[in-house]
């Protein structure tokens, strides 16, 4: 896959070189097409575009038919290529539907969310949700091409935004101490353009040693097996909240889990919370229920009826995976952290 970084214009200078002359379409939700300007006047060979509803709820097979449909009529075959301009949900759902089109036809990528350009544009995962599933039915799939351009995130909701960041911490604390200490004395704006780099090469670079996740890949899950319960006991409150705020919050209570099974100091868990709690405390206005969330822990894929597998910070700068702890004792560490914070 290969990977490319500048202004929007850049990049479609570049993408013009990449399509040479093959047959091409575009897919993009209802907010992305605002850039479709941009594509339409600067890209040379005519183009179709499908402009699919955006938000998860439509991530969904309904859609994907409709992509398949799009794909049959602008006749699509496996030397074209497709471009997909959107955050995660139309990435996700956009790159499922053309990976088992045709048992597979190129597809580019110009991520436009932060958490898009940080995560989901990187590892090949693919996927739609299905029967109130997340993620449940997906393929592995690489784009041929990825361009990254930080101007997208000018028109971004600043809750989008933050979401994307929370990403970005977790990376740190997995591996990159450096980019953790820039974080922490940004005061200004943040460098998105640094940011996203350092992002994409640490998780390239992961998912290059192991893409289908049997061991070292299980790093980036760090935080988030907190984080998926409580998406799921706020769903089903019918209170959801963005994936990166749950993240932020599974950060500091499984940094706190590693403090308690002795493998991250009382210091550097300290400092996890502040600065966590600096950058997120502002969206931590959602309550969470420990029963409901041990209910929503043990539903989880990678886990037993009796531990739960966790991948456990031992420094900010140094995860390791498969920490199987019991379930009892993931309560009582549940229990006490909540009646600290
Ligand atoms: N494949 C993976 O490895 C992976 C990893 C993490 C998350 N995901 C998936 O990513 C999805 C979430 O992605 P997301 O956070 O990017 O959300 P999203 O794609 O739903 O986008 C959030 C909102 O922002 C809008 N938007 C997107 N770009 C915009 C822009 N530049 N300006 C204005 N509005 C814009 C969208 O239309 C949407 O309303 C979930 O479905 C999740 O399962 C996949």
């Amino acid at each position: 896959m290969k990977a490319y970084f500048g202004t929007i214009t850049e990049l479609i200078s570049q993408l013009n070189s990449s399509l040479e002359s093959r047959n091409t379409c575009m897919i993009l939700d209802e907010n992305t097409s605002i850039y479709l300007d941009a594509f339409q006047n600067n890209v040379p060979i005519k183009f179709n575009y499908l402009k699919v509803n955006s938000g998860e709820k439509h991530k969904n097979l309904k859609t994907v038919e409709k992509v398949w449909d799009f794909l049959n009529e602008n006749l699509i075959h496996k030397n074209d290529v497709v471009i997909i301009v959107g955050g995660g949900m139309v990435g996700d759902l956009a790159s499922f539907a053309t990976s088992t089109y045709k048992r597979g036809v190129n597809f580019i990528l110009f991520p436009t969310t932060l958490l898009s350009m940080v995560d989901s544009s990187i590892g090949g995962k693919t996927g739609i949700n299905y029967h109130f599933l997340k993620n449940n039915i997906g393929t592995f799939s690489i784009p041929e091409a990825v361009f990254y351009s930080s101007e997208f995130l000018k028109s971004l909701p600043k809750n989008e935004l933050f979401s994307g960041l929370a990403e970005i911490y977790k990376h740190c604390i997995i591996k990159d101490r450096k980019t953790w200490n820039y974080l922490k004395n940004a005061i200004d704006q943040l460098d998105y353009d640094y940011l996203i780099k350092t992002s994409y090469l640490l998780k390239s670079e992961i998912v290059k040693k192991d893409p289908f996740e049997k061991n070292t890949r299980k790093k980036l899950n760090f935080g988030h097996t907190i984080a998926h319960a409580i998406e799921s006991s706020l769903l089903e409150r019918n209170k959801p909240i963005l994936h990166g705020f749950a993240v932020a919050k599974g950060i500091i209570i499984e940094s706190y889990i590693a403090h308690r099974q002795n493998l991250l100091s009382q210091k550097e868990f300290e400092e996890i919370e502040h600065q966590i709690n600096f950058r997120f405390g502002n969206y931590f206005n959602f309550e969470i229920d420990v029963n409901e969330l041990i209910k929503f822990v043990k539903f989880d894929k990678k886990n037993t009826s009796k531990t739960i597998n966790f991948s456990l910070p031992t420094a900010i700068g140094n995860v390791t995976v498969n920490h199987e702890i019991e379930l009892n004792k993931v309560k009582s560490f549940l229990v006490e952290f909540f009646q600290n914070d």
